[in-house]
C-alpha cells in the first residue's frame, strides 16, 4: 500500500528557525520509542537515534528483521509517536516529545510507500496519481490536477500511460507510478519501507537500478528501509546500520564496509575473517598484536584499545592475498584446507600456523593452489581492524 501523507506546508506550524533550503530536510535527535509487548515486557524499538538527511540525499535504513526500521521510519512519518527526542522536518519541528509538538503525519509534507509499490488495480495511471492531490480538498480545478499529473508523468518517464490500468504495465512502469504518486504535490521527501522485498531477484535488480537512476536524476530526498545489504550498498548516499533500535554506524556505502567500526557492522555487511587478539603495543591507531598465528600489525577501529586488552581482529576475505611476499604487513604461513571454486572467484580457506585458527581469502577467478598446499596470507596492517570484543549481536 502506498500512503499520502503530503500536503502544503502549513503556515501555522511551529518554527524553530526560518526553514533554511540547503538545512537538513530530516533533523532526528535522541528519538526513542517503546512498545509494550502483549506480555507486559517493554520493547525498545528506537533507542535513542539522532540523523540528519539533506536535501537530495538518499538515505538507506539497514538491519536485520525486527531492529527498529520500520517504526522509525513511521515515527519520521507520524504513523507512531515517539516517546522522546525532536524531530524536525524542513526546518520546521514536527515532533518534540518535551514541548508538547506533535504535526499529524498529513501535515508533514512528505511521501511514504509501501510494499510492492501496489497501485489501485480500478484505478487508471492518472487516477492512481491524482489521488493525493484530490483526496486532500485542496479545491484544485480539473485543469491544475490535469497539469500537475501530466507533468509528474513526464518526469518519470511515463508520460504515456496516463489511461492504462496497473494490471497492464510492467514492473518498472509500476515504480514509476508509484514515485509520480509520491511526488506529485511538489513533494522532496519521500519514504520507503522495502518496497522491492516481494519482487523476485532479477526484476528487483531492475526496478533498483531504475529507482536509483530515478532518485539521482529528479533529486528527492529518501529513507529507504531494507535488511538487504546488497540493495543498501547501491542505493544509498550513506547507510545507518541499524541494530537494536540504534544507529550503529552511519556512513558512505564504501567506508561502512571498508571500515566497519564496531564488529556488528563487520559482520552484518559481507562476511569478514575474526580471530582472537592481544594488544601488546600501542602507537597511535597503530597496534601490535599477539595472536594465535604470532605476532601482527593491526590498526585501531575503535578508541580507546590498550595494552593488555583482548580485542578482535578482522579482516575481509578479498583484503588479503595468497603467496604474496611483502616487507609491510603480516605474513602467516598456513596450510590449504579447502578451495571453492566459485566462478567469479575462488575461495580459499586456509590453516594459519600451528593452530586451528582458519580464515578464508577470497581471489579473483581460478585458483593455483591445492588443499595440501603451505601457502602464505599476506593482510596489510591497514587492512586488519581491531575491534573491541562486545557483542555481535544487536
Ligand atoms: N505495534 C507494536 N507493538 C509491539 N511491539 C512492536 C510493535 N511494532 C514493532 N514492535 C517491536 O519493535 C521492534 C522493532 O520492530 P520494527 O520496527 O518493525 O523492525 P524492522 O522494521 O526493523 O523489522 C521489534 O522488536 C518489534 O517486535
Ligand atoms: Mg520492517
Amino acid at each position: 500500500m502506498a500512503l499520502h501523507l503530503k500536503t502544503q506546508p502549513t503556515p501555522a506550524a511551529t518554527t524553530r528557525a526560518a526553514a533554511d533550503p540547503a538545512g537538513p530536510v530530516i533533523q532526528l535527535r535522541n528519538v526513542a520509542k517503546r512498545f509494550r509487548r502483549a506480555d507486559g515486557t517493554v520493547a525498545n524499538a528506537i533507542d535513542g537515534v539522532t540523523l540528519d538527511v539533506a536535501p537530495g540525499e538518499f538515505v538507506v535504513l539497514l538491519g536485520p528483521s525486527g531492529c527498529g526500521k520500520t517504526t522509525l521510519l513511521r515515527t519520521i512519518a507520524g504513523l507512531e509517536r515517539a516517546d522522546e527526542g525532536e524531530i524536525d522536518i524542513h526546518g520546521r519541528t514536527v515532533f518534540d516529545a518535551q514541548r508538547g509538538i506533535e504535526v499529524p503525519p498529513e501535515r508533514r509534507n512528505l511521501s511514504m510507500i509501501f510494499q510492492s509499490y501496489a497501485l489501485w488495480p480500478h484505478l487508471t495511471v492518472f487516477d492512481n496519481v491524482a489521488y493525493p492531490l484530490r483526496s486532500r480538498g485542496q479545491r484544485l480545478s480539473k485543469a491544475e490536477i490535469a497539469e500537475k499529473v501530466n507533468h509528474v508523468l513526464q518526469l518519470v518517464g511515463v508520460g504515456e500511460l496516463g489511461k492504462q490500468y496497473p494490471g497492464q504495465m510492467s514492473g518498472g512502469q509500476q515504480q514509476r507510478v508509484a514515485l509520480a504518486r509520491a511526488l506529485v504535490d511538489g513533494g522532496d521527501l519521500v519514504l520507503f519501507d522495502e518496497p522491492l522485498s516481494n519482487v523476485d531477484a532479477k526484476v528487483r535488480e531492475t526496478l533498483r537500478r531504475e529507482l536509483l537512476e530515478m532518485q539521482r536524476t529528479l533529486g528527492f530526498a529518501a529513507v529507504y528501509v531494507t535488511h538487504d545489504q546488497h540493495e543498501a550498498m547501491e542505493l544509498a548516499h550513506r547507510v545507518a546500520v541499524m541494530g537494536g533500535g540504534k544507529v550503529r554506524q552511519l556512513d558512505v556505502p564504501r567506508r561502512i564496509y571498508s571500515e566497519p567500526a564496531s564488529r556488528y557492522v563487520a559482520n552484518f555487511i559481507g562476511t569478514t575473517n575474526e580471530f582472537p587478539a592481544t594488544v601488546r603495543a600501542v602507537d597511535g591507531d597503530a597496534l601490535v598484536l599477539d595472536t594465535p598465528a604470532g605476532q601482527a600489525r593491526g590498526v585501531a577501529a575503535a578508541e580507546g584499545l590498550a595494552v593488555g586488552d583482548e580485542v578482535v581482529a578482522c579482516f575481509r576475505p578479498e583484503y588479503a592475498l595468497l603467496d604474496t611476499t611483502s616487507g609491510e604487513g603480516n605474513v602467516w604461513p598456513g596450510i590449504v584446507e579447502r578451495v571453492l571454486f566459485l566462478g567469479q572467484t575462488t575461495e580459499t580457506v586456509v590453516r594459519l600456523g600451528p593452530t586451528s585458527q582458519r580464515v578464508r581469502v577470497t581471489t579473483l577467478g581460478e585458483a593455483t593452489h591445492a588443499e595440501g598446499d603451505d601457502i602464505t596470507v599476506y593482510v596489510s596492517a591497514e587492512r586488519l581492524r581491531v575491534l573491541p570484543v562486545e557483542d555481535v549481536v544487536a
